[in-house]
């Protein structure tokens, strides 16, 4: 695969689909095909699980509803973009998955990785953005959007337990793969850091 697999993270209200979109746009300029999408998401399935995430699902339940929209939009769109050589931001992607459904939900890590590892079939982003806000401020910002997914409405505390999640992920990341950008800057300076971090990046295979 040739092309460049980069991922936002963060908590909510973090602006990750902003940033993403604006680094989209400069990459585009420069003439390179990007692929800009989300999760869940990004397919017709994965569309579906976001609206089934407004059922009580139990965290079992909501954990593998995430897993298929993963399963489903690495095999439909992620993949075959690499193939073509095309860049994939994705608005968040596994480690969301290891912070929410592991971190503070509480589910077995372990069996998270492995059921990761099954749905991406090992495909992993060559650069992860962590976008790192403080979850007060971040649930303030969001709150204020129509979107309320179950656990954008959980307590401040859920969310610092994200964010510690986020912050282990980092550590335990090979260098380089992971880069932290402090959120609460004025939204240019988060797409400047962001684009310092993308376009230092040497591209894969090259
Ligand atoms: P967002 O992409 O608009 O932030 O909304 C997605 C919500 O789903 C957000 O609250 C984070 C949550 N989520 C998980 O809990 N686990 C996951 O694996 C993913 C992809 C999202």
């Amino acid at each position: 695969m040739s092309g460049r697999f980069i991922v936002f993270e963060g908590g909510e209200g973090a602006g990750k689909t902003t940033v993403a979109a604006a680094v989209g746009r400069r990459l585009a300029h420069l003439g390179h095909e990007v692929v800009l999408t989300r999760e869940p998401g990004g397919t017709p399935a994965g569309e579906r699980v976001r609206a089934l995430l407004h059922e009580n699902l139990v965290p079992w339940g909501e954990a593998f509803a995430f897993l298929v929209a993963r399963a489903q939009i690495v095999h439909e769109l992620i993949r075959p973009a690499l193939e073509r050589g095309a860049t994939v931001l994705c608005d968040r992607f596994a480690a969301s998955t290891m912070a929410y459904q592991g971190h503070a939900r509480g589910l077995d890590m372990a069996t998270l990785r492995a059921a990761n590892m099954a749905a991406t079939g090992g495909l992993e982003p060559e650069l992860t953005i962590w976008l790192d806000l403080d979850p007060a401020v971040g649930l303030a910002r969001k709150l204020g959007e129509a979107e309320s997914i179950r656990t954008g409405l959980e307590a401040v505390a859920f969310h610092e337990r994200v964010r510690d999640g986020y912050r282990r992920l980092m550590e335990e990341a090979a260098p380089g793969r992971w880069v932290r950008i402090n959120a609460a800057q004025p939204l240019v300076e988060v797409e400047m850091r962001a684009w310092e971090a993308i376009s230092g990046t040497r591209p894969r295979g090259g």
